[in-house]
């Protein structure tokens, strides 16, 4: 008798907790602007904002749908909003606030600029669709709070259409965290930036994984390999640890210590990977000597800026995974290679001509160890996949086989 109860409220229990409802991962379409070089996301009703994984905030300029703030200076949202001040930007939250009511300052941040400008906190709404990893399911209207700013000038070298910037850094307001506690997902987002030539939306999703891209292929987040996800106090960027640089199995010769001090971080606002000029130089240096041994016809021509070391396009050969050059791994903690071939290593910067996809830091002397001594960009993460785990703080990458990029995700939604 008590077996029976007991199996009947086993099964009760299942038939109330069905699998179907478990929280599912939301889902969106990542598009690469080719003026900028960016990457944006829808929001809601056609507002698209950019994606900064270094940004602590979402933000967009004010619009008649928000909802008025509700957040006085001294609430818990106002700190974590003030958490990084920007460097040149007012100090933060409400010291110059007069006013009786004392609502929270923000700070909206141009990534690409460093234009700053003061706003406020509002609430919003992300509006996009759930996954199950193959194909949308429900369109959902994710509660958030954002930072709007009034000024036009926010937006300068920005895509055209983009109103702000979807900031996924690892911090409470950033939209991964957001999603996470509204929708109830997993502290994680897996990003699968697009590129190669072809401009198909690539994808987002919060929450993780699983993600198929095309029917029969195995489901990628299993395949991860895995290293520590830094974060630094004073900036909300990620960081990983990078061992050493190799071009195919060699490494490259830099001075001792020279990606300890400062570290390597990612960024999405940055086109192509800049190396401080310690890092940069032999860097540059090797992948011509190493060209010059392997590829004997290959002829260097005069470089075009902001790159350093460019070939006649014609005198390459080109397969499935771009040119064929030296491959460039950066050697991560965990034993584990990030590895990138020609489509992430060289591009093409006008017809005829191609060249290292890789730039020297702007604005920093050499061995400055404040300096990031290597900031990976967007051009280095394509048809990548990368999953930041804000909960086990690591960071899963996987490069995706040439004929399955980014831009092979289903966005059509299952007929029901
Ligand atoms: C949700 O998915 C459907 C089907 O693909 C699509 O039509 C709709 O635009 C999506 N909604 C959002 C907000 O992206
Ligand atoms: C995308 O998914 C839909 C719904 O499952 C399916 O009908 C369609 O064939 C898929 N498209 C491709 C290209 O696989």
């Amino acid at each position: 008798m008590s077996q029976l109860l007991l199996l009947l409220l086993v099964l009760a229990a299942s038939l109330a907790w069905p699998a179907s409802c478990k929280p599912l991962p939301v889902v969106v379409p990542v598009t690469k602007d080719p003026a900028t070089s960016l990457y944006t996301i829808p929001f809601y009703d056609g507002a698209n904002l950019v994606v900064d994984i270094a940004d602590p905030l979402v933000w967009s300029t004010c619009q008649r749908g928000h909802l008025p703030a509700a957040f006085p200076c001294k609430s818990d949202t106002c700190r974590l909003a003030n958490a990084y001040p920007v460097p040149g930007c007012s100090a933060a939250g409400c010291g110059h606030d007069t006013r009786k009511d004392r609502t929270c300052t923000a700070y909206p941040y141009n990534p690409v600029t460093g234009a700053c400008a003061a706003g406020s906190l509002v609430h919003t709404r992300f509006v996009a669709n759930t996954t199950d990893g193959k194909n949308p399911v429900n369109q959902v209207s994710v509660r958030a709070v954002s930072a709007c700013g009034t000024t036009k000038k926010l937006l300068v070298s920005l895509p055209r259409g983009a109103s702000g910037v979807a900031g996924l850094a690892g911090t409470a307001l950033a939209l991964p965290a957001q999603v996470a506690s509204s929708q109830k997902v997993a502290r994680k987002f897996l990003l699968c930036l697009p590129g190669g030539g072809s401009y198909g939306d690539g994808v987002a999703i919060f929450g993780g994984g699983p993600l198929y891209l095309l029917e029969g292929q195995p489901e990628f987040t299993q395949s991860l390999e895995y290293t520590p996800l830094l974060t630094k106090k004073d900036t909300p960027a990620y960081y990983v640890t990078v061992n050493y640089i190799a071009l195919d199995n060699s490494r490259v010769p830099l001075p001792p210590r020279a990606l300890g001090t400062g570290g390597v971080a990612l960024r999405t606002t940055v086109p192509y990977t800049a190396l401080r000029g310690d890092v940069y130089r032999p860097f540059v240096a090797a992948f011509g000597k190493a060209m010059a041994a392997q590829w004997q016809y290959a002829r260097a021509v005069k470089p075009v800026a902001p790159f350093g070391l460019c070939y006649d396009a014609g005198t390459l050969v080109n397969a499935h995974n771009g040119y064929m050059v030296p491959s460039v791994t950066l050697a991560l903690d965990g034993g584990k290679k990030w590895t990138m071939a020609g489509v992430n290593s060289m591009v093409d910067v006008k017809l005829g001509t191609a060249c290292l996809a890789f730039v020297e830091m702007k604005g920093v002397k050499a061995g400055d160890v404040n300096a990031p001594a290597v900031v990976v960009g967007g051009f280095q993460m394509e048809n990548f996949v990368l999953q930041f785990d804000l909960e086990k703080k690591r960071l899963g990458f996987l490069r995706l086989p040439f004929y399955t990029p980014c831009s092979q995700f289903n966005f059509t939604r299952n007929a029901k």
